[in-house]
This record gives C-alpha cells, sequence and structure tokens, in this order.
C-alpha cells in the first residue's frame, strides 16, 4: 500500500492524487482521499479500483482544502470494497487515519476494547483508528496520548506506517511508523508525509526519515519529532538526488517499456561505478570483500524476480570465488532455516528493500550474528539499512510491476561482487561492456518479439520457456514475466525434466521457447526440442550466435557464456510485453499484484 500526505498553504487535492499515481506501484485494489479545509469543511472520498477512479470520483464535489491524507491499498485484511478502502474513519468522523501494514493482534484489540462500536469495515486499520476515538474520548488523552497508546498495544510482531488526521486541528498530520517506511518532505509551502520519496518529488527533494517507534507531529511550517520515549529530538533532512522526471513515462506507453530499454544504459553505469579505468573494482568497501573472503559459505536470500536472479548470481560465486553457495526463497527461510555452514555470509537481493519477506530473515539472521549484505535498487530502504552492509542497484525507480531492469542489475552487481571477491578469468569490466552493447542491439528488434508474442501465444492458455544450467535459471525469470502480466499460464523448467512428468501436457501448438545458449549442454537441448516438437508443440529457439542453426527464431549476440542471462532475459521480457499489449490488458498493473509486497 502507499502513503501520502500534505500540509501546505495551497490546495493539496492535485498533489495527494498525482502522489498516489506515483504510488500505485505499491497496490491498486482501491484508493481514498481526506482532505479538511478548516471553515469550509473536510471531504473524505473513496473508491475501488485505480487512483484515475478515485480522481473521477473526486471531480465536481468541490473539494477544498490544505491539509490531507491519502492511500492507494492492496488487500491485505478484508476484500477490496469501498468500505475497506483507506482513509478509516473513526465512528463519530473525528479521526482519519491510513496505515501501511498489518496489526497482527487487531482482533483481539477488537474484542477487548472494542465492543459495542459500530464497524465499518474488515481491515485492520479501522481497528487502530477507532481505539484512537475511544482512548481520547473515555480517557480524555490528547490525540497525540491517544495514538501513542494505540501504538502500544499492537502486537510487537505488527508492522505499521500511520498517517492520522484530527478534524478539531484542520492543519495537522500525526505520522508513525516500524517496519514499514515513512518519510517526511520538508519544503517552503508546507510539508508532506510520504511512504516513498518519488512520490513527492514535484513537491521536494528534502526529507526527513522517520525511524521504527517514533511520532512526528507535522503542520505547514513545524514538524515535532519524538523518540519511542515520547522524548522530542531533532534531524536533519536529507536531501535526494533524483530526477523527477525519472519516475515519468515520458514517451512511452507504458513503465515497463521503458525499463526494458533502460537496460543497456544501467549495465554500462554499473560497470563504470563499479570498475575504475584500469578495470580494477572500486566502490566495495574492502570489508564487504573481506567478510566474504572470510565464509565458507554464501546464502543468497530473495523473493521473485530477485530470487530468480539469485539463481543467476549463484554461478558467479562459485566458479569466480570457489565457496558454496544457496539461493533461497525468502518466505521459505524465514520458517524452515536450512542447517548453516559454520561461517556463513548472506547476501539479500532486492529491488524495493522493503519486502517483508526478507526483512523477516535479515531480522533473524541478524539476531544469529551472522554478516549480511542488502544489495538493493532503493538505498536507505529497510533491508539497506539493517544490514551490516549496502550495495546499491543504481537500476534508477522502477515503476512497472514485472521487474526488469532490476532483475539486469542484480545479476550484473552480483557478478561484479563476485569477482571483486575472487577472480574472473576474462576481463569482466570489457565484457560487460560488450554486454550494455550487446543489449541494446537486441532491444532494437522489438518487431521482432512482438510478431513472436502475437504468432506464438494468441489464444493461448499455457506455455513453456526450457533450457539447462544458466538457460535453466533465465527460464524461470522468463516464464514468471509472462504469466505474471499476461495471465498465460507459464512454466519454466529444467529442460531435460519435461520428460519425466511434464511432457504430458504437451498438445498441438503448446508453445515452447527453449533457450540455448550454454555450450557443453546444447546438443542435449536440441534433443529436448526434437522431442517436444515431435509432439505437437510450437518451438520458438533463442539461441547464442555461436550455436544457432538456420530455422532458430532468434539469435542472441555472442558475450561470455555466463554473462549470457542478461541478453537471454531480453526477449523474454519483450515477449511478455507484448503478448500483454496484444490480449489488451494494463502491462504496468496486472491484476491482484503489488510491486512492493510489505507484507509476509
Ligand atoms: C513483488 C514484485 C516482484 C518482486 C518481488 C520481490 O512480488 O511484484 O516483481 O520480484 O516482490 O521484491 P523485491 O523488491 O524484494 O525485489
Amino acid at each position: 500500500c502507499g502513503i501520502v500526505g500534505f500540509t501546505g498553504v495551497n490546495q493539496v487535492l492535485p498533489s495527494l492524487l498525482k502522489g498516489l499515481e506515483k504510488l500505485e506501484y505499491r497496490g491498486y485494489d482501491s484508493a481514498g482521499v481526506y482532505v479538511n479545509d478548516g471553515e469550509k469543511g473536510d471531504f473524505l472520498v473513496k473508491e475501488k479500483g485505480r487512483v484515475a477512479d478515485l480522481e473521477r470520483a473526486t471531480e465536481g464535489k468541490g473539494i477544498e482544502g490544505t491539509a490531507g491524507i491519502a492511500h492507494t491499498r492492496w488487500a491485505t485484511h478484508g476484500g477490496v470494497s469501498v468500505e475497506n478502502a483507506h482513509p478509516h474513519m473513526s465512528e463519530d468522523g473525528r479521526f482519519y487515519l491510513v496505515h501501511n501494514g498489518v496489526i497482527e493482534n487487531y482482533e483481539a484489540l477488537r474484542d477487548q476494547y472494542l465492543q459495542g462500536v459500530q464497524l465499518h469495515s474488515q481491515t485492520d486499520t479501522e481497528i487502530a483508528v477507532q481505539l484512537i476515538d475511544k482512548f481520547s474520548k473515555e480517557n480524555h488523552l490528547s490525540t497525540f496520548d491517544a495514538f501513542r497508546r494505540m501504538i502500544s498495544l499492537l502486537d510487537g510482531n505488527s508492522a505499521y506506517g500511520f498517517l492520522l488526521m484530527d478534524r478539531q486541528t484542520p492543519n495537522l498530520m500525526y505520522a508513525a511508523k516500524k517496519k514499514s517506511p515513512l518519510l517526511i518532505g520538508v519544503s517552503e509551502v508546507g510539508n508532506v508525509v510520504t511512504s516513498d520519496a518519488t512520490a513527492m518529488l514535484d513537491v521536494t527533494h528534502d526529507f526527513i526519515e522517520l525511524m521504527d517507534g517514533e511520532i512526528a507531529v507535522i503542520d505547514k511550517q513545524k514538524i515535532d519529532l519524538f523518540d519511542p520515549n515520547g522524548k522530542q529530538i531533532t534531524r536533519e533532512a536529507f536531501h535526494l538526488d533524483i530526477d523527477a522526471s525519472e519516475t515519468d513515462k515520458g514517451i512511452y506507453p507504458y513503465y515497463m517499456l521503458k525499463e526494458v530499454d533502460e537496460q543497456a544504459i544501467v549495465a554500462r553505469t554499473l560497470s563504470q561505478y563499479y570498475f575504475d579505468d584500469e578495470g580494477q573494482v572500486q566502490n566495495i568497501a574492502p570489508e564487504i570483500i573481506e567478510a566474504m573472503q572470510a565464509a565458507d559459505r554464501i546464502y543468497i536470500v530473495a523473493a521473485g524476480t530477485s530470487y530468480h536472479a539469485g539463481l543467476v548470481g549463484q554461478r558467479y560465486f562459485e566458479q569466480w570465488t570457489q565457496t558454496p553457495t544457496e539461493v533461497h526463497i525468502s518466505s521459505e527461510f524465514a520458517y524452515e532455516q536450512p542447517l548453516l555452514s559454520k561461517k556463513p555470509f548472506f547476501i539479500f537481493l532486492s529491488q524495493s528493500g522493503e519486502t517483508a519477506d526478507s526483512r523477516e530473515v535479515l531480522d533473524n539472521i541478524t539476531k544469529q550474528g551472522y554478516p549480511t549484505l542488502t544489495i538493493a535498487n532503493v538505498m536507505n530502504s529497510t533491508l539497506t539499512r539493517e544490514a551490516d552492509f549496502a550495495l546499491p542497484l543504481l537500476a534508477g525507480p522502477e515503476i512497472a510491476v514485472a521487474s526488469t531492469k532490476a532483475y539486469t542489475a542484480q545479476i550484473i552487481v552480483t557478478a561484479i561482487l563476485a569477482a571483486a571477491v575472487g577472480h574472473t578469468p576474462f576481463d569482466l569490466k570489457n565484457e560487460l561492456a560488450k554486454v550494455a552493447v550487446e543489449m541494446q542491439v537486441i532491444i532494437d528488434q522489438k518487431d521482432t518479439f512482438k510478431s513472436i508474442a502475437e504468432s506464438a501465444l494468441k489464444h493461448r492458455r499455457s506455455a513453456f520457456y526450457i533450457g539447462r544450467g544458466l538457460d535453466a535459471a533465465v527460464a524461470v525469470e522468463a516464464a514468471l514475466k509472462l504469466k505474471e502480466i499476461s495471465y498465460v499460464q507459464t512454466e519454466g523448467f529444467a529442460a531435460g525434466e519435461l520428460k519425466h512428468g511434464t511432457i504430458s501436457l504437451i498438445e498441438e501448438g503448446t508453445p515452447i521457447f527453449a533457450l540455448l545458449t550454454q555450450a557443453k549442454t546444447a546438443g542435449l537441448v536440441r534433443g529436448e526440442i526434437a522431442q517436444v516438437a515431435a509432439r505437437g508443440a510450437n518451438t520458438v529457439i533463442i539461441a547464442a550466435k555461436t550455436l544457432a542453426k538456420k530455422d532458430d527464431s532468434f539469435v542472441l549476440p555472442g558475450v561470455n557464456e555466463l554473462l549470457m542471462p542478461l541478453l537471454t532475459v531480453i526477449p523474454a521480457q519483450l515477449i511478455a510485453y507484448y503478448a500483454t499489449l496484444d490480449r489488451g490488458l494494463d502491462v504496468d498493473r496486472p491484476r491482484n499484484l503489488a510491486k512492493s509486497v510489505t507484507v509476509q
């Protein structure tokens, strides 16, 4: 879910709606806004669906106000409905609350404190706002104290980013957070609160970070910050040096296409950032390298696409540092921790740095005292802050739900890190420069992928990606790309495993995308392609130049075999993109998904 709030000197509704649009990557089941104008009154509008639907709902209502809070939701407790959308209101309409996260003990709190209170939603958030109301009325607490009291009752595992308004003090916002990010933006026209700075870059680039357990009281000129014990503290704002236009689509119809296109630039930037002119790795702290050299095993922990990038990165650590490396799904590792080696080193891979499943593991591992490194696209995120070390992906903001440039950036950074810890038998800087050029060559052939997507996938309900070794690792990511946005059920498979069961699914015309970039298994994969073709499959072969045959569908330029995933994945991304367009679906915002999943 995403939060924005603004208390200022001008009308805030347009900024709040614009901010929400930027936050839709955190969920877009429903959205809502509360604006207070003091004299003229206040307005609460909530709507199912996208922020655009909310915007339409606000039209013609004469909404005015210089302070307000807004929210876009990814449903956890309670289905998708107007009632369950935020802001939630207390019984008599005095308090308005938006919330990111999950209150674990909300049912117990409801039963203990809210008997007889008429609830309007199934959400944990409504319990929180009703509690504030109750404590302010019955215990005559100030809003600040009632807010604090409510927070003090939340189960230790709860996660929250709260933003509260009280109708009686129309210019004030109250903010608090734990395990869910909130930033306070400072500007001359007022102050904002947001769960992601990029949502409010049009207003300000200067932000104060709110830490776990703290509470802030914000009006248009002043910010009062309190530590978890209620003691007033101060903190300097930091300046965020990103261009607001980086988070705009610009000329592109969809963010995904823009982000696919940016991959060649990202690859180049990364090699320039991490290597000096002599090709020596720089910008990786010696402490990280020493800690990794001292480890007897590397554990990569991640979710979704980042997990898939880990499957590729694993090869680099094993081959170039000779350290056994395991890759784990964070939601599994968190509750079924495998037996660890004596000197483990942990790497958390993440685009957002906020994925709750991965945060849970980081928390567990930190308590066990093992060294941790987060590699993430969003620096200053929870995972980067809480790990011992952090390295940036430098991919620039990734907005489309389907991750593209963060995946390739993760592969590049793990490769550079492995090279810094061990050594590569070739010049990695040089080879990455070549990769960047070849990525661009592939990206420029969009029409080819459009026609592959349209001819192989039209009216198809299922598909497969197959490959061996590194191609099997890319196959699972390729399949995820296709299925998550086009809804074509797609499996990514180790090609040799197909004959042990799944081949029974092959029918006349079933699309099978075969990835063929690894010389030692190329002959075997050719055999597997023949097996499925003999059973009627429509095979689309994507092969490296050195292994390609005349009738292959797409020939990938040649780069070092270990770096081929950086190229192989691009056709898969573009095939997914065009298949989705062809179906008339929203590429950037597939149903049921959120870009950043901050709940477990
Ligand atoms: C969500 C996104 C995926 C992403 C995963 C992990 O499910 O939809 O695209 O791969 O979270 O996110 P992270 O930010 O940790 O990479």
